[in-house]
This record gives structure tokens, sequence and C-alpha cells, in this order.
């Protein structure tokens, strides 16, 4: 199903697919919150954008958030005192506090109606055994002399142990605010292109071409992949350095009264609450059952978690959208912005928003567009995309090599004689037919479908995802529908299909 944002607004107002060879000055690839943010202000600043985004505007992380603008990132600020020292997570803070602003200022300049609103954003426990990391968050934050209060009294419907309030932070619709940023691109001689898969780039002439998969290109002076995942593996290896996660949301309206303020839990499982608005009404946002993207999932450790927390809360609750999302995550738990690699002149990337890209997203534009308009921003070096720091994510690193393995062992396995029957319909499963792995998906009338479920970007083996019946990529996020069609990257090619 849509998202709440994806409902709010005339989605599939298309733009045309690129059906000639253009030249720019910068060519943006990815439409989501960063990519239209870049081709905002340099195209403002006069320079000459087209942005190429390989779906819809917004379809994919943009368009499935929670769309908190906030600068609490989690309960971070420790972690990166400890990690990075105290100028770090100072300059972490600012920036990300500053983002607010800066978003504020373009929805008040360009006269945006995107539904944003200051509210107080809240980490919470409801355990005990948890208020040890809530007093060396608030130390932290004290000691970068920030303003926060530590509490135990919050307008959700159950007591917490304890929560830490950052006071105006702010939420919006995203979406409405990304097509009003696009509206702006136009006016400016932008152009913007949907349907239209990057899928190289490569220096020619001095020049960065953009290859199009219809055989199309951009040239530009200045690239920037605003795609989510990189695509590119080589040079970059960001395939090395991340990984992506799945999180569930549901939005609900109620006729009981709704909390104020957004919140979000400090451990798993986590649930995240906002309210929003919906055809003039208030309603109310529950997130969380988050795993990581590729593992097996069934409707019981997806929406049933949240429906069984809202339903505790909330039993009048009538559900009117259920989304996920999948977000970017770096084992340094930091974003990559800047150079795409020292190796590639004039290309940039950002990605790797941990599921605050609200805030990051505009940070990292501002960061980018600096670089290109040979402005200093003395937020750059916070997140430098060719960092070689050694892991500090010790568990994530394991994880990674854990999965990777599991799933070129299991290609190893014969399944013989399979019998068909055994899959439920609308469901898929790999099996093993005369020694090669094959993706079976039944549709509901029974009729199978066959693909290769060897992952087009690096050959992992895929698993089915029986809530979205998609196919899943253990190694670094990349999905497909039971089709084989490619929805999420770093893949950007469809499954094989078989034909037995
Ligand atoms: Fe990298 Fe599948 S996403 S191998």
């Amino acid at each position: 199903m849509d998202s709440l944002w994806k409902n709010s607004i005339n989605f599939d107002k298309k733009f045309s697919k690129l059906d000639k060879s253009l030249d720019c000055d910068v060519c943006i690839v990815g439409g989501g919150i960063f990519g239209v943010s870049c081709a905002y202000y340099l195209s403002k600043a006069g320079l000459k954008v087209i942005v190429l985004e390989k779906d819809r505007l917004g379809s994919k992380t943009t368009g499935n958030t929670t769309a908190k603008i906030t600068s609490q990132h989690g309960l971070f600020y420790d972690y990166l005192i400890n990690s990075f020292g105290l100028q770090f997570a100072n300059d972490y803070l600012h920036v990300n506090n500053n983002a607010i602003y800066e978003i504020k200022n373009i929805v008040d300049l360009e006269n945006i109606d995107c539904d944003f609103e200051f509210k107080d954003s809240f980490v919470y426990t409801t355990s005990e055994s948890d208020l040890d990391a809530f007093t060396a968050e608030k130390e932290a934050l004290d000691a970068l002399k920030f303003d926060c209060e530590l509490t135990s009294s919050t307008s959700l419907p159950f007591e917490v142990a304890c929560a830490l309030k950052f006071s105006n932070q702010a939420q919006f619709n995203p979406l409405k605010y990304l097509y009003s940023l696009c509206d702006v691109v136009l006016k400016n001689r932008g152009d913007i292109f949907c349907d239209t898969c990057v899928f190289d780039f490569k220096k020619q002439d001095n020049l960065n071409v953009a290859f199009c998969e219809n055989g199309y290109t951009v040239r530009s002076k200045y690239l920037i992949i605003g795609s989510g995942y990189p695509f590119k593996n080589v040079p970059g290896f960001y395939f090395s350095k991340m990984y992506q996660s799945t999180s569930y949301v549901i939005a609900f309206e109620t006729d009981k009264p709704l909390f104020d303020g957004y919140y979000i839990n400090n451990a798993p499982p986590i649930f995240s609450y906002r309210t929003a608005l919906y055809n003039g009404k208030r309603i109310a946002l529950i997130g969380g059952a988050d795993h990581k993207t590729g593992k097996e999932v069934s409707y019981s450790s997806t929406y049933s978690v949240l429906e069984n927390e809202l339903f505790k809360y909330y039993p009048d609750a009538n559900i009117l959208f259920r989304w996920n999302t999948e977000d970017c995550i770096s084992l340094d738990k930091l974003p990559y912005v800047g150079y795409y690699s020292n190796l590639l002149e004039n290309v940039f990337v950002a990605t790797g928003f941990k599921k605050w890209g609200m805030t990051l997203s505009n940070v990292s534009a501002n960061i980018v567009c600096d670089m290109i308009l040979g402005k200093k921003n003395e937020y750059s070096h916070l997140f430098d995309s060719t960092r070689i720091n050694p892991i500090k994510n010790i568990d994530e690193v394991k994880n990674m090599a854990v999965d990777t393995t599991f799933s070129l062992i299991i290609d190893k396995l014969k399944i013989k004689d399979f019998d068909f029957s055994s899959i439920p319909e609308d469901s898929g499963k790999v099996i093993d037919i005369d020694g090669k792995k094959v993706g079976v998906y039944k549709d509901k009338n029974s009729n199978l479908q066959f693909v290769n479920p060897i992952c087009t970007h690096l050959g992992c083996l895929l698993s089915w995802n029986d809530v979205d019946k998609t196919w899943d990529c253990p190694c670094h996020g990349s999905r497909f529908d039971y089709n084989g069609k490619n929805l999420y990257g770093p893949a950007f090619k469809n499954l094989e299909k078989f034909e037995l």
C-alpha cells in the first residue's frame, strides 16, 4: 500500500522520460529529497541542472519516511563524543539543528504548503534498566551546552520510565515539500526526468557522462549521485561500508485524544510515534519493527507487531495506511557526503542517513552544493565520503559477513523433486531444480513464475519476503518484485526470468 504522503499529493503526476541526450552544468541521479534539494540550491545559484530519477520522484525512502525533522537521532551524542570527540559531536548537533531552520526558511521563502509544524521530540524508555543510558546522553548534551530535558511526563498513552526531550524540532509532509522544490527547479530552467534509469557513469572529454538504460546520455561538468545506495561499485566500494534496514509504518485515526510531539524508544523493539494531517484531520503514525533488509519476515513479525501495540492503546483505531521503507546505514553510523571517490573528478555522493534523512539530506545538499560552488562549508569534514576510518561498529561488520556467508552456503544445497503444491498461493520460495537455484512465485490462481534468485548487484542469493511479495537481498538490501522487477538498489537490473 502507498504511504500517507503518497496518498496526499498527485503522486502520479508524470515527469517525462529522458528522450534525447542532453548537456548541463550539474546532472543529479536520484529524485529523492537529497537530489531535489541539490537541484533546488544549484538552480537558484544559476546553474543548469538535470535530475534523472529511475522511478517516480520521492517514491523510495523520501516518500515512505516518518519525516521527523530533528537533531535528536536516537540516543546518539554520548556515542559521538566517545567515538569522535566533543568538537565533532558539537558540530553534528549544531548542523542538524540548523537544518530545521534552514528547511523552515525554504518553506517560508517559497511559500510551501507542506504541513510544517514545530514539535517537541522525545526519545523514551519504559524500562528502568535503561536509565543509565539516558543519564549518559543527558550528560553528553550538557557537555555540548544543549538545552534539553529529562522527564517522566509525556502525553503518550502509557507510562514511560524516562524520556529525553528536545524542544522546537519539526515535522512535515515530505512529498508536498519535495514537489514544491521541483516547481522552483523547473522555474529556474532545470529539467527533471522520471522513469530514467542511470546504470553507469564515466569521464569522457573532460565531462562526466551519465549513461541511461534507454540509450541516452547526460553530459555535465558535475555529477551528483543521490540514488540512496550508490550503484557504481568501483571505485567507492560503498557495498563494503553500508547495509540497508527495512521498517514499517501504520497510519491510523481514532476518536481518543492523541499525544503531542513525536517519540521513539531507545532500544529494540523500536516503536516510533508522530501525528500528521490527513484531509484536514489529525491522525497518527506508529512505526518500527525494523530488521536488516533480506531477513525472512512475516506479517506477524512486522505489521502485526505495530498493530498489537496500536490496539493496546487505541482499541477503536481505524488503520488508514500501511507501508514500509528502506534506509542505508553505514557501519560507523555516519553518512558519506562529498566526493564519490578520490579517483573520480567532480563526482559527488550523499548516502547513509541512518533513518534521519530529513535534516541530514539538507545538511548534505548544502555540503555538496558548496563544494560545487567553491564555497567553504565548515561542516564538510563531518561526513567525509572518502574516509578510511577503522570500522567501529564491529557488530554490524559481523552481521554482514554472516549474511554473505549464509547465502553462499545454502547455494550449494540440493532440493530434488520439489513438490510445488507445498508453496502456498501468493507466496514464493527458492528451490533447487537440476542443480540450479530457482525462485518460484505461485500467484493467487496457482500459476507459477520463475526467476533467477541471484541478486543482480553482486550475486548474493535472494530470500522471499512474504509480507511485500518481493525477493530481497540480505547482503546490501536490493529488492525485486515477485516478477523480478528491480525496486530498490544498489542493484538496478531486473532478475533474469526462467522459462521451465
Ligand atoms: Fe549487493 Fe544484492 S544488494 S549483492
